[in-house]
C-alpha cells in the first residue's frame, strides 16, 4: 500500500516558525516519524513538501494511478485554494486533510477548508502525532 504525505507551504519552518502554535518538533522530526510509521505499518511512504500551490498540484496528478491514500497538510492553502480541491477530485484518491494546530480555535479565516471538501477526514490539533493517525485511518479504510 502506497501513502503520499503532502506538506504545503511553510511547513519545512516546523521547529523554527511560531513554536507557541506550532510545537518545537522540527520538519526532520516529521519526516522520521513518517519513517517510522512507515516500516511499524509495513507501509510505502513518499513524502513531498512544497511552497509552491502548482507544485502541489503536479504531485497530486503525479499521484493519479500510483497511490493508494494521500495524506495532506495544505498549510496556508487550505484556506485558499481551489487548485488543489480541484486536484484532488480529479485523480479520487481517499485523502485525508491534517492541520497540526487546532484551525477552529484560531483566526476565522483559518476555519474555510477547500481542500477538506475532498478529503474523507480531517485531523487537527494533534500536532505531529495527527499525521500517524493519518496515515492509520488510511491503511483500515483501504484495506
Ligand atoms: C496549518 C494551519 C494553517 O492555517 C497554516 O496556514 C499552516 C499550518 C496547520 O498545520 O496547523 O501553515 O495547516
Amino acid at each position: 500500500m502506497k501513502i503520499l504525505v503532502l506538506n504545503g507551504p511553510n511547513l519545512n519552518m516546523l521547529g523554527i516558525r511560531e513554536p507557541g502554535i506550532y510545537g518545537k518538533s522540527t520538519f526532520a522530526d516529521l519526516l522520521r516519524l513518517l519513517e517510522d510509521t512507515a516500516r511499524a505499518e509495513g507501509l510505502d511512504i513518499e513524502q513531498y513538501q512544497s511552497n509552491h500551490e502548482g507544485d502541489l498540484v503536479d504531485k497530486i496528478q503525479w499521484a493519479y494511478g500510483r497511490v493508494d491514500g494521500i495524506v495532506i497538510n495544505p498549510a496556508a492553502y487550505t484556506h485558499t485554494s481551489v487548485a488543489i480541491l480541484d486536484a484532488l477530485k480529479a485523480v479520487s484518491i481517499p485523502a485525508v486533510e491534517v492541520h497540526i494546530s487546532d484551525v477552529d480555535a484560531r483566526e476565522p479565516f483559518r476555519q474555510v477548508s477547500y481542500a477538506g471538501r475532498a478529503c474523507v477526514k480531517t485531523i487537527k490539533g494533534q500536532g505531529l502525532e495527527g499525521y500517524r493517525q493519518a496515515i492509520l485511518y488510511l491503511k483500515e479504510r483501504l484495506a
